[in-house]
């Protein structure tokens, strides 16, 4: 029988989100919380991420796609660019990532703006990945409608064996997409719903905001 959603309940007592302990550059924060992450029990993709776009239909939609690197500059992850996402992205770069950690009772919030990545970035990635995935991206039209799972086994076992001897190359419609931050909330579970959120908010001076949101 189904459990009455109504008794989900959980007291989030794991941690605390103080002004006076964290950075006050959020890439610092989320490095930090990145790692405390990795390092924690219960977290099989701590990379994992939810990616939300406006879409040519004017309705927000969201996936979950794989995070592939972070710096000062923001968060890189890799797709198709005729995707769905992508002709979403192309015609408002405008977008929202997000990470649940669960284990760690945390969540970020990321709004920024999607930019294509160099192409050599995109090379240096496509070549790191193994054969099978670099054959996926090459077959699979991704967000197209298709006959049949046949058809796409049937197109991968052409492309295994047309590049049984050669190197996959990076099609031009997969690459890695740059998300530049403009802010990013914190969000870490407490007590009696009085939960810490800690919004930063890029200035024009390039300086961060940091501002408490109520819970
Ligand atoms: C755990 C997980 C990781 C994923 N990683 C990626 C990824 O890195 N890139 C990607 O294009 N799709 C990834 N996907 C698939 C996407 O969620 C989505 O189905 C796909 O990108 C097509 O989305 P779209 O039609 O909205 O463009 C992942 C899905 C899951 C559940």
């Amino acid at each position: 029988m189904q459990k009455d959603l109504g008794n989900y309940r959980k007291s989030y007592e794991k941690s605390a989100l103080m002004e006076d302990c964290i950075s006050d550059n959020p890439m610092q924060l989320f490095k930090t919380w990145f790692h405390e992450v990795e390092a924690s029990e219960g977290v099989d993709e701590p990379n994992a991420m939810t990616v939300s776009t406006i879409g040519l239909d004017g309705f927000p939609k969201s996936r979950v796609v794989l995070l592939k690197r972070f710096n000062h500059e923001g968060f890189i992850f890799y797709t198709n660019y005729t995707s769905e996402k992508g002709k979403a992205i192309a015609a408002n770069p405008n977008i929202c990532i997000s990470f649940f950690w669960p284990n760690m009772e945390r969540q970020v919030i990321i709004k920024g703006r999607a930019e294509k990545v160099a192409e050599n970035l995109s090379d240096g990635y496509f070549e790191s990945r193994p054969k099978g995935s670099q054959l996926g991206a090459l077959v699979s039209n991704q967000s197209s409608v298709i006959s049949s799972r046949d058809q796409l086994e049937e197109e991968l076992r052409k492309l295994e064996e047309e590049y049984k001897n050669k190197e996959v190359p990076r099609p031009d419609h997969w690459g890695g997409y740059l998300v530049k931050p403009i802010s990013i909330e914190f969000w870490q579970g407490r007590p009696n719903r009085l939960h810490d959120r800690i919004l930063f908010t890029l200035q024009e001076d390039w300086d961060w905001k940091m501002e408490r949101l109520a819970p």
